[in-house]
C-alpha cells in the first residue's frame, strides 16, 4: 500500500486530493497548520492528521519523522496575499509572506521528505503550480496575466524552477508541476460558475498525475494556455 503526504489539506483542493488518494487505497497523511481544522478534515476523509506549518522547520522535521515510508508528496499549501493590490504597490513584506509558504515551505518539506521518497520504488512529487506562474503566460496579453499578482505569480514561477531542478536531481523520483485549473476556493474568493471549477474539478489532474504514468519535469495543465496537456513554462 502506498503512502502520501498532502500539505495544506484541511480545505480546498488539497483536502479533495487527500480524499481521492484515500479512496484509491493509499495511506494519506493530511498536513495542516491548524490542529482542530486539520483533524476534522483528516477524520472526514479517512486520512491521518499531521500538524504541519510548512514555514516551521522544526514542525516539518518532527512531522516527517513520524512517517515511516512515503511514495507521494503533494506540495499543496500556498497563500495569495496581495489580491487587490496593484503590482507596483506590493511590498517586500508581502513578497516574503508569499515566498515563505509557496517557495521556502516547499523546499523545507521536500528536503525533509527526500530520504523517504528515494527509498520508494515509485517516488513522486506533485508541486501545485499555477498558470499564473508561467513566464510565457505572464508575457502574453489577456485576462490572466492582467491579474498582476506580483507575489503569488512570481512565487509560483520560482516553484516551477524548483520542479525542474528537483526533477533532474532526484530522478528516478518523478517531480512535476500541476496547474489545477481556475478553482473556487478561499485562496481567490471566487464562486464556482462561468469558467471557475469546483475543488472536485481541481483535484482531477493532480490525482491523475499521481496515479497515472506521468513523466518528470513536466508542467501539466489544461485550459486556454495549455497544449497537449502541458502549460508552457
Ligand atoms: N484555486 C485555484 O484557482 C488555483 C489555481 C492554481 C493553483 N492553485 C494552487 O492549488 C493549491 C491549493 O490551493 P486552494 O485553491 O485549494 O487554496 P485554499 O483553499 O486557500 O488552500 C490552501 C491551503 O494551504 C494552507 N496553508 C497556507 N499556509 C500554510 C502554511 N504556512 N502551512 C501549512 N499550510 C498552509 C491553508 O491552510 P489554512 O486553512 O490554515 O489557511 C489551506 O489549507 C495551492 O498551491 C494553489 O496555489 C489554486
Amino acid at each position: 500500500m502506498e503512502t502520501a503526504l498532502v500539505t495544506g489539506a484541511n480545505k480546498g483542493i488539497g483536502r479533495e486530493i487527500a480524499r481521492r488518494l484515500v479512496a484509491a487505497g493509499m495511506t494519506v497523511y493530511l498536513g495542516a497548520r491548524d490542529a482542530v481544522r486539520g483533524r476534522e478534515a483528516a477524520d472526514a476523509v479517512g486520512a491521518r492528521f499531521v500538524q504541519l506549518d510548512v514555514t516551521d522547520e522544526e514542525q516539518v522535521a518532527s512531522a516527517v519523522a513520524g512517517i515511516e515510508s512515503l511514495d507521494v508528496l503533494v506540495n499543496n499549501a500556498a497563500v495569495a496575499v496581495e489580491w487587490g493590490t496593484p503590482a507596483p504597490e506590493v511590498t517586500a513584506a508581502q513578497m516574503r509572506a508569499a515566498y515563505e509558504v509557496n517557495v521556502f515551505g516547499v523546499v523545507a518539506v521536500t528536503r525533509a521528505c527526500v530520504p523517504l521518497l528515494r527509498r520508494s520504488p515509485a517516488g513522486r512529487i506533485v508541486n501545485m503550480a499555477s498558470q499564473l506562474g508561467s513566464l510565457s503566460v505572464l508575457g502574453s496579453a489577456g485576462r490572466v496575466p492582467d491579474r498582476q499578482l506580483l507575489a503569488y505569480s512570481s512565487s509560483k514561477a520560482a516553484l516551477n524552477a524548483l520542479t525542474l531542478l528537483y526533477a533532474r536531481a532526484l530522478a528516478p523520483v518523478r517531480v512535476n508541476s500541476v496547474h489545477p485549473g481556475l478553482i473556487a476556493t478561499d485562496l481567490n474568493g471566487f464562486a464556482p460558475g462561468d469558467g471557475v471549477g469546483t475543488v472536485e474539478d481541481g483535484a482531477d489532474l493532480p490525482v491523475r498525475v499521481i496515479l497515472g504514468e506521468s513523466g518528470t519535469g513536466q508542467f501539466y495543465g489544461e485550459g486556454r494556455y495549455a497544449r497537449d496537456g502541458r502549460v508552457p513554462w
